[in-house]
């Protein structure tokens, strides 16, 4: 149950808690079938794909490790402004790793360039993505993207790790964020 004023804030539930688990569960089949034999790294960025991360990563059956990195591309507003900061970097050395990262939501995938960029610099032996949602209205730039949850409208979503202002991450579902709370 959410307090009134939390469900005063939001305009719609867009996917369900339920929802999301189900989906969750076929791309764990689609990357356990992917990587079968291998010694897989998954990349959580930090903090929005914490609760993805811990989903995704309860539901594979493979080996694997995982990882932590935090970005910067956004202040405390609902766009990017396409400059990434590392503001903590994996602990773990990518060479020869197969290495999956999980995000949380591509919008304009200003973020998630920089940071395929970024890790295939570093060795690796191959290196995907795993996002749980993506904005196709809203893309500035094509990301090659392996594994995707849901292609949602381009409005500004909260819940299941998503914030706004860093509130909001707790929620279970996944919602539309009034306009009122940030305009
Ligand atoms: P870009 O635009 O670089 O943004 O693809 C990716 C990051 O921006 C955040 N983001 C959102 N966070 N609701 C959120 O709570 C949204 O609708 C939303 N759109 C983008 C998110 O941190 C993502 O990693
Ligand atoms: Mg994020």
């Amino acid at each position: 149950m959410l307090s009134s004023d939390i469900a005063d804030d939001l305009t719609s539930v867009l996917y369900t808690e339920a929802e999301i688990h189900a989906r969750i569960a076929q791309l764990a089949r689609s990357i356990e079938a992917d990587y079968e034999g291998e010694d897989l790294l998954l990349v959580g960025v930090l903090k929005g794909a914490v609760m993805v991360m811990a989903d995704l990563a309860r539901e594979l059956t493979l080996p694997l490790n995982m990882d932590w990195m935090a970005v910067s591309s956004y202040g405390a507003g609902t766009q990017s402004s396409g400059v990434v900061r590392i503001l903590k970097d994996l602990d773990s050395d990518l060479s020869g790793r197969k290495v999956l990262i999980v995000e949380d939501i591509i919008d304009s995938g200003l973020t998630l360039s920089w940071l395929l960029g970024n890790l295939r610099t570093r060795g690796a032996a191959s290196v995907e993505i795993c996002a749980l949602f993506r904005k196709p209205e809203a893309a500035k730039v094509e990301v090659d993207v392996r594994y995707v949850g849901f292609e949602i409208p381009n409005d500004f979503v909260v819940g299941y790790g998503l914030d706004y202002a860093e509130r909001y991450r707790n929620l279970r579902d996944v919602a539309v964020l009034a306009p009122h709370v940030y305009s």
